[in-house]
C-alpha cells in the first residue's frame, strides 16, 4: 500500500479508509515511518447502511501522506469536505467515489500537468478527474470487467477532450 519509492520527492499519496480500516493504515504508517500528514473526512451527507444498533455511517476518510517536497498550497484547506453521496452510482461499481471529489483532490496537491496513478482503479473516477485536469494517468485494476470498463470510458473521455 505505501509505495513511497514510487513518487517523486514532491509527490503524494491519497488513500480513502473507514473508520474499520483505519488501524490498518495506522499500522502500516508505522511499519513503512511515513506518517499519516492529514486525515480529510468526507461528509457524504446522507445516511449509509449500518449496524442495528449502531450509528448510520456517513462518513468516509482520505489519508494522506506527502513526499518530503510536497505541501498543499493552499493553507486555508480545511480536512473536512462535504460531497453528496448515495447508493446510486453513475458508473454502478460498487465502491465508486464521487467524480467531484477526486478532481478536487489532485487540484490541491497536483496544479501543474503531472502524472495521476491509481492502482485500486474500479470503475475508472481517478482517471477521468486526472484527464479532465490536463494530467497524464496510470491505472491498475485486478477485476478484467472493471479494467475493460475503466479502460472504455477513459479513451471516450480521451477522444471527447481532444475534439474540444
Ligand atoms: C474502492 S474500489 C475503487 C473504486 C474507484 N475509485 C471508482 O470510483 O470506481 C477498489 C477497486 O480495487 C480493486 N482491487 C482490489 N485489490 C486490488 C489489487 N490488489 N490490485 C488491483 N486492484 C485491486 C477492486 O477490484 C475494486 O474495483
Amino acid at each position: 500500500m505505501l509505495s513511497r519509492e514510487a513518487l517523486n520527492d514532491s509527490g503524494a499519496l491519497w488513500s480513502l479508509l473507514n473508520w474499520r480500516t483505519l488501524t490498518t493504515y495506522q499500522k502500516a504508517s508505522l511499519n513503512a515511518r511515513w506518517k499519516i500528514e492529514s486525515l480529510l473526512v468526507w461528509d457524504k451527507c446522507c445516511p449509509g447502511t449500518g449496524t442495528m444498533k449502531g450509528l448510520r455511517p456517513s462518513y468516509e476518510m482520505v489519508s494522506l501522506f506527502c513526499r518530503e517536497n510536497f505541501a498543499i498550497a493552499d493553507r486555508s484547506l480545511k480536512d473536512i469536505r462535504q460531497n453528496q453521496w448515495g447508493s446510486a452510482k453513475p458508473n454502478g461499481h460498487p465502491a465508486e467515489k464521487p467524480e467531484e471529489l477526486i478532481s478536487w483532490l489532485i487540484q490541491i496537491s497536483l496544479p501543474e500537468s503531472g502524472v495521476v496513478a491509481d492502482w485500486f482503479m474500479g470503475s475508472g473516477t481517478t482517471g477521468a478527474a486526472a484527464l479532465k485536469a490536463g494530467h497524464r494517468f496510470i491505472g491498475i485494476e485486478q477485476d478484467e470487467k472493471w479494467f475493460n470498463y475503466s479502460v472504455e470510458r477513459l479513451k471516450k473521455l480521451n477522444a471527447h477532450l481532444k475534439k474540444t
